[in-house]
């Protein structure tokens, strides 16, 4: 089996179905319901397996956010591979995070659905507490502008868990859980021993 030191390419992270995107993606593949019509920001894309669900549900349109290139074109290759006709994705590399205004692609990729069908997607994204306190301010941003609906996938990694880490946090936040997946054997095994994924619905 090949090792990611011998990989060329840095942090090929897309290149892992991660344990919060299994969960994520399972969560979207068994409610079609609210993916249906939707409008979809991917935000942390990796291999697209969350967009690649969306696609499959019938979401209106989506926009796949990584900053990772690479990501990005494995996620089109993961598409094509699936058989999914991905018309309806767009694609961007910006940081949103960094922008000061919020970014033009999310007001396009929002502005003609109700709140209620405006989906932000992230799928084992709180792997650091310092990231994770950045994304959570620009979460309550795009939160306080848009009404959306915020799903996140994730396997309880500290970030989301531990209790002095939680408090730390510029931005208070609420995950309501609403489902949990145990792992098969093989993902515990490669993902440092996680046993179950959840998702949860950030709210603020
Ligand atoms: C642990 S992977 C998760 C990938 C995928 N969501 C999954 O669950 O399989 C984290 C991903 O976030 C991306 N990422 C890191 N910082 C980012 C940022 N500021 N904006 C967008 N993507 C970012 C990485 O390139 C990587 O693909």
């Amino acid at each position: 089996m090949a090792t990611p030191d011998i990989c060329p390419l840095v942090d090929p992270y897309w290149a892992f179905y991660w344990p919060g995107g299994q969960s994520l993606t399972r969560f979207l593949l068994d409610n079609g319901q609210i993916v249906r019509g939707s409008a979809v920001l991917d935000f942390g894309s990796g291999c697209g397996s969350a967009s690649m669900a969306c696609v499959s549900r019938a979401a209106k349109r989506i926009l796949m956010n990584d900053i990772d290139q690479n990501a990005l074109l494995a996620a089109k290759l993961n598409m094509r591979l699936n058989g999914l006709n991905a018309t309806t994705i767009r694609y961007t590399d910006d940081n949103l995070l960094e922008s000061k205004e919020i970014h033009t692609m999310i007001y396009n990729l929002y502005q003609d659905v109700p709140a209620s069908s405006r989906l932000l997607l992230l799928g084992d994204i709180f792997y650091d507490s310092n990231f994770a306190d950045t994304v959570f301010r620009w979460l309550k941003r795009v939160k306080d502008e848009f009404g959306v609906r915020i799903l996140v996938g994730d396997p309880d990694r500290h970030p989301l868990t531990e209790e002095k880490v939680l408090q730390g946090y510029e931005t208070e936040f609420r995950k309501n859980l609403l489902v949990s997946y145990a792992l098969p054997g093989y993902v515990t095994r490669e993902h440092y021993g996680f046993t179950t994924a959840h998702v949860y619905e950030i709210e603020f």
